[in-house]
């Protein structure tokens, strides 16, 4: 009896009334969790606590509620599950665990076959395929490519440029492989294509310098990039105006719907506080429709989704309801610095991956990049 990951995640999506037993050990279970629109009631009682006393491990459970049973692999907690068998109650696996959990991708269409918003619900990473006229292009592709490859494939759609707002701390960018895959150009604001702890330039090659204005054309749809600096340097939001006339903004990590890139992340926190609030409030509320659809690159949590699942919503709303935007200009910087969750120190070397100065096998990737980003100034 299992659930694979897209069902877990269809069911915490709706109200649920099970109970996750995660059987992950206290550091791992601290470390990430499994959160959603409607994030289950969660117990952490360790597989080992199973297996050295199991009668008492059973006792902390409710006899009569499903239990959905999660561990790093799907090994522990198909045993646990397994075993629950024993004592009549009902419990369900994850298949692959935690891992597999981290791998999970679903898709939601903003605009029907023409703007799609790819969610990785685990990390809380948000990237999009934007189609028009059979052209496509990809912004902040994570680093399954394959996901993005077959999506256009089956859509019978061709790529034609790949697009990240910035060069990512918190996972690794699938940017230039998919493009590299696809023999199209790979675009990055070149203030990004230094690592700014390091201070040594990166290794992308060839890469597409982006710049303020830049415009490319996908079908139908015009993209304009805006340079907004503060969370990094280099990070760009990028403005599209489809055919209609509606205006969508891709705004990376520089606004979300709740909150807006931290400074930090370069090691530079005080010196670029100040840019991220020119770039929010000169720049982005003074300059971009605000009819626009946000479309952020990442959420801190499920519960900043639409009904849908979709993350996305007006600019002019974005500035009414995001909390942290209702600081005053004169507090800006002291609130933003006061308000900085710990950086995670993976971060640093992530940023080295990302711009081709270290590499790493597909298991230090994978655990690099587990548990929810933090690059919000505040989680919810
Ligand atoms: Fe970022």
């Amino acid at each position: 009896m299992s659930l694979t990951p897209k069902e877990l995640y269809q069911r915490i999506s709706k109200k649920n009334d099970f109970l996750l037993l995660d059987v992950r050990n206290p550091d791992d279970f601290q470390a990430s969790r499994i959160e959603g629109r409607f994030t289950p009631e969660t117990l952490n009682i360790p597989y080992y606590e199973f297996v050295e006393d199991e009668e008492k491990a059973v006792k902390r459970l409710p006899q009569h509620r499903e239990i959905v049973a999660l561990c790093n692999r799907g090994n522990s907690s198909g045993f646990v599950v397994e075993l629950l068998k024993k004592y009549h109650i009902h419990a369900l696996n994850i298949e692959g665990g935690i891992k597999a959990w981290g791998n999970l991708y679903v898709t939601h269409d903003i605009v029907q076959g023409q703007i799609i918003q790819i969610d990785r619900p685990a990390r809380g990473c948000l990237s999009y395929i934007l189609i028009s006229q059979n052209e496509a292009i990809v912004i902040d592709p994570s680093r399954h490519i394959d996901i993005y490859r077959e999506f256009l494939l089956e859509k019978k759609v061709r790529l034609t440029a790949v697009f990240d707002t910035h060069a990512h701390a918190d996972h690794i960018s699938g940017g230039f492989a998919l493009a590299k895959a696809e023999n199209v150009p790979y675009y990055l604001h070149p203030y990004d294509a230094i690592h700014p702890f390091d201070m040594l330039p990166g290794r992308l090659n060839p890469y597409e310098m982006l710049k303020d204005g830049f415009s490319f054309q996908i079908g139908q749809l015009t993209l304009t990039t805006v340079h907004v600096p503060g969370h990094t340097l280099g990070e760009v939001c990028f403005l599209v105006k489809d055919q209609h006339a509606s205006y969508y903004l891709f705004s990376g990590d520089s606004l979300f719907l709740q909150s807006f890139g931290r400074p930090d992340l370069g090691g530079q926190g005080k010196a670029w506080a100040p840019l991220v609030f020119t770039s929010l409030f000169e720049i982005i509320k003074d300059k971009v429709p605000h009819t626009a659809l946000v479309l952020p690159g990442h959420y801190s949590s499920a519960q900043e989704s639409n009904e849908s699942g979709a993350f996305a919503r007006p600019v002019s709303e974005v500035y009414k309801q995001n909390k942290d935007l209702q600081v005053p200009k004169e507090a800006f910087v002291n609130y933003v610095l006061e308000h900085l969750p710990l950086m995670p120190p993976q971060y640093v070397q992530i940023k080295r991956i990302n711009l081709h100065l270290a590499d790493v096998s597909e298991q230090e990737a994978s655990d690099l990049e587990l548990g929810k980003n933090v690059c919000a100034i505040s989680q919810l």
